[in-house]
């Protein structure tokens, strides 16, 4: 135990480690719920929807039927949870017109290209859990070329934080089983992503910069299918203003989702009411003093790893990498920080 107000636990939507308690939280009736519950609800009577990654309780499939979808193809890649999407769509009375295919969206093909497509594979770091990769292969294979996208923007934010005065961090308990099931898929143990659970927003000392924008477009015609949509791989800036004289531990980084294109709320996951997701706390290497006034420059750059779905990320001060975070395959214990955390190999 460490007396600190927040614990930390892993970044777990880029391992698709899910289980009963995580589909449970999704369930949860807050503002993701909603965000997407409405802009299915606007957008899929009449149409042909396509619901990657429907989830243990295909949320989103059934809302879409309920909602006149002329057909709904629910695909989950986990092949338990496949199962119990269907005994959901079943209990609905709704197998006529949503159909549960177990599997990968990017080695599926449909009978017809979809007129929607939703999905919630937004991570913590917006694009972790592979969505420019896979939505960019449902455009050119799965759906037409005037798709309605939900979400239509996923974006990550950053700010400086002060965590000196929160005590010493430490894993959340019931995180420990996660982890493991994170390093049984990675194959070794290394230094994963971690969130930080609890409300953090106090903890920031400086302006809030988006290092990441991705909008899901639909073409007038149809855009050649090996042309990519949207660029997996990117390197952004921005300058962060430091609001008060403080001790700068590390930086925050959370995901924002317009999940309409039609307005409505923009689920943030800083201040929203959500447990989906949760901001990514960056360490730096060693807490420095920063001033009211100070401006520093953060980047943050995205390449495709080895898998070709999850990106691995680095973030960048002044121009000095604080922070190397490869989806897997990276360092275990490389930092002081990490070999506190992980006291043993
Ligand atoms: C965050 S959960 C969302 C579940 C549900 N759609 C919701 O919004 O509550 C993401 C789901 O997508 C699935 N998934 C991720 N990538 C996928 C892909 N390319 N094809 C099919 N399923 C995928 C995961 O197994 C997981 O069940």
């Amino acid at each position: 135990m460490t007396g600190s107000r927040f614990a930390l636990f892993p970044s777990m939507g880029e391992y698709q480690v899910y289980d009963d308690h995580v589909y449970d939280a999704f369930d949860a009736a807050d503002d993701r719920h909603r965000a997407y519950r409405d802009a299915v609800r606007a957008a899929a009577p009449g149409k042909v929807v396509v619901d990657i990654g429907t989830g243990r309780d295909a949320l989103w499939a059934v809302e879409a039927a309920h909602a006149g979808a002329r057909h709904v193809y629910a695909v989950e890649a986990d092949p338990h949870f496949a199962a119990r999407a269907a005994e959901a769509v079943e209990s609905a009375g709704l197998t006529d017109r949503v159909t549960v295919l177990p599997g990968l969206s990017t080695d599926l093909a449909l009978p017809t290209r979809a007129e929607v497509c939703v999905s919630e594979i937004v991570g913590n770091i917006a694009t972790a859990e592979g969505a420019i990769p896979t939505l960019d292969d449902a455009r050119a294979r799965l759906c037409t070329p005037t798709c309605l996208w939900i979400p239509f923007r996923i974006q990550t934010f950053a700010a400086a934080v002060d965590l000196s005065a929160a005590g010493a961090l430490s894993l959340a308990a019931e995180s420990r089983p996660y982890l493991h099931a994170i390093f049984d898929t990675t194959g070794a143990p290394f230094d994963p992503r971690l969130c930080l659970a609890g409300p953090a927003g106090d903890t920031l000392i400086s302006s809030c910069v988006p290092l990441e924008s991705v909008t899901f477009e639909a073409f007038e015609s149809p855009p050649p299918p090996d042309r990519p949509w949207i660029p997996s791989d990117e390197q952004s800036e921005a300058t962060l203003r430091i609001a008060l004289d403080a001790t700068m531990t590390g930086i925050l980084l959370w995901a924002r989702v317009a999940v309409s294109a039609r307005g409505g709320r923009e689920v943030d996951a800083l201040s929203g009411d959500t447990r989906a997701w949760a901001p990514v706390y960056v360490p730096l290497p060693a807490p420095a003093a920063v001033t009211a006034g100070d401006h520093l420059t953060l980047a943050l750059a995205r390449t495709t790893s080895d898998d070709g779905i999850h990106p691995d990320y680095v973030v960048a001060l002044d121009g000095r990498p604080v922070w190397h975070s490869p989806h897997h395959g990276g360092p275990f214990r490389a930092t002081p920080f990490y070999r506190e955390l992980f006291p043993s190999a």
